[in-house]
């Protein structure tokens, strides 16, 4: 079956995030160094973006770095925060062109300067474009952003802004950095694995999820369409019974 023939453009997720693994597995398994799978990743970025685009998805979150990875070795940190500038540099006018809006999650102040002013140059040249919101979560932690949220809100408490009575889930929703995009209905993780890795925990409460048994570097429009198919076809309930969601 041909899955990108097969949904329905008009039931696609908004907000669509991806856990892009098994970069460096799909350069081991041909003998390469693992930084040839990220360069492959960008290729898979590249392809996706596209396709979700060309679905509808309003929104597209993709999690390129998180705080652990800084644990990873000097060579392949520093060759991802390498590749990172120079994609988006070489990227940015078919980017803008095609009305995609480049948005960020993350700690970006912990970023290296470089990524910093190739990322605030990136967000700011794209900021009017009305196509898809291409979210980047970098230097990214659920639980940083949620105790940052934390901390804002008690300190509008103690400021005498609020009263804690007044913290409610849009309240929480509204700190976090990705207040004003909607949760992602959909999450797609690669590679076979089956953890969310401190991405996005609050927002994908209710989220489906989607293991797809390939590496990064392989996924394409059919994954892509594969993961939205799946999504089309499960039934979310949000803790009803089966009967309500029929009848409403
Ligand atoms: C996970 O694979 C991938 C990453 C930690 C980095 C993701 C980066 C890219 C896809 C390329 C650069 C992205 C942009 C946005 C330009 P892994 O290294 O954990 O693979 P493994 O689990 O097989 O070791």
């Amino acid at each position: 079956m041909t899955f990108s023939k097969n949904i329905d453009l008009n039931n696609v997720p908004k907000h669509i995030a991806i856990i892009m693994d098994g970069n460096g597995r799909w350069a081991k398994q041909s003998g390469q160094d693992r930084l040839i799978g990220h360069f492959a990743g960008v290729e898979a970025v590249r392809r996706t973006v596209k396709a979700a685009a060309s679905f509808g998805i309003k929104n597209l979150t993709l999690y390129a770095f998180s705080v652990e990875n800084w644990n990873r070795p000097k060579e392949e940190v520093d060759g991802l925060m390498d590749l990172l500038v120079d994609t988006l540099v070489k990227e940015i006018d078919t980017l803008f062109e095609d009305g995609v809006k480049v948005m960020t999650i993350g700690n970006i102040a912990g970023l290296p300067e470089s990524c910093r002013i190739t990322l605030e140059n990136a967000t700011k040249r794209t900021e009017q474009n009305k196509g898809i919101n291409l979210i980047f979560a970098l230097n990214y932690s659920s639980r940083w952003e949620i105790i940052e949220a934390v901390k804002n809100i008690a300190q509008d408490c103690i400021d005498g802004l609020i009263t804690s009575q007044q913290i409610d889930e849009a309240m929480v929703s509204s700190h976090l950095n990705t207040a004003g995009i909607p949760d992602p209905e959909l999450v797609i993780r690669t590679s076979g694995e089956h953890r969310l890795s401190n991405f996005l925990l609050w927002q994908s409460s209710y989220s489906e999820f989607h293991f797809a048994k390939i590496f990064w570097p392989d996924f394409d429009q059919e994954h892509l369409a594969e993961a939205i198919y799946d999504y089309q076809n499960r039934e979310r309930r949000f803790g009803m019974v089966s009967e309500q969601i029929k009848h409403d």
